[in-house]
C-alpha cells in the first residue's frame, strides 16, 4: 500500500467513498458535495492524502498542520473503502498524519459513531470533551485527541 497527495482525478473516487458511507449523509455530504469541498480542498492547498492499493483507491486522508488552536494537527476526514475496512488501511493513514511534523492530533467523531471511537481508540486517542449541536443538530461532537511526541 502506498499514500501519496490526492490529485484532481482521484476526486470522482474519492467522493465516491464518501457517499457509500451512512456516516456522512447525516452530515448531508453527498457525491456531489463531496466532490466540490474535494475539489476546493486541493485548489487551497489542503494537505489531502490517498491510499492505494494495486491501483485502487482505498481510502484517504484529509490532514490540516496546526489546525488545532494553531498549534496541534487536526484530521478533518478519514474514510476507508467498504471491501478494504479492517485491514489495517485507516491505521496507516492515522500513523501517517502522525508523522506530519505535529506534536499533538485533534479529531471530532460523532457521538452515534462508536465503531470509529473504538477504532480511535485502539491508536491511543482519549476523549477530552464534547461539543453539542456543533455541526447538525441533535448530534454531539466528542473531540478527541493523542499526544504524539
Ligand atoms: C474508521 C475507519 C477509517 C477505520 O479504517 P479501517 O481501515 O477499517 O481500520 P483498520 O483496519 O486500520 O483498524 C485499525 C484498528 O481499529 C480497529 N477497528 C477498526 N474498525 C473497527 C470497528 N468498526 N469496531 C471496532 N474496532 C475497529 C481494528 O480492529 C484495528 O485494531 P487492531 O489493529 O488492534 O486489529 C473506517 O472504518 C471508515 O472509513 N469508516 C467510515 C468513516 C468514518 O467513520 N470515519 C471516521 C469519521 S470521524
Amino acid at each position: 500500500m502506498t499514500i501519496r497527495r490526492m490529485i484532481k482525478s482521484d476526486v470522482d473516487e474519492v467522493a465516491r467513498i464518501v457517499a457509500e458511507t451512512g456516516l456522512w449523509q447525516r452530515y448531508g455530504l453527498d457525491f456531489e458535495k463531496a466532490r466540490s469541498r474535494f475539489f476546493k480542498g486541493l485548489e487551497n492547498g489542503a494537505e489531502i492524502f490517498v491510499a492505494e492499493l494495486n491501483g485502487e483507491i482505498a481510502g484517504f486522508l484529509w490532514f490540516v498542520q496546526n489546525g488545532a488552536f494553531d498549534r496541534s494537527g487536526y484530521v478533518e476526514l478519514i474514510g476507508v473503502k467498504k471491501k478494504f475496512r479492517n485491514r489495517g488501511i485507516g491505521r496507516r493513514l492515522m500513523e501517517f498524519a502522525e508523522t506530519r511534523n505535529v506534536d499533538s492530533i485533534f479529531l471530532l467523531v460523532s457521538d452515534f459513531n462508536t465503531e470509529a471511537q473504538k477504532f480511535y481508540r485502539g491508536l491511543g486517542y482519549i476523549k477530552v470533551g464534547e461539543i453539542k449541536d456543533y455541526v447538525v443538530q441533535g448530534i454531539t461532537e466528542f473531540i478527541f485527541y493523542k499526544k504524539v511526541r
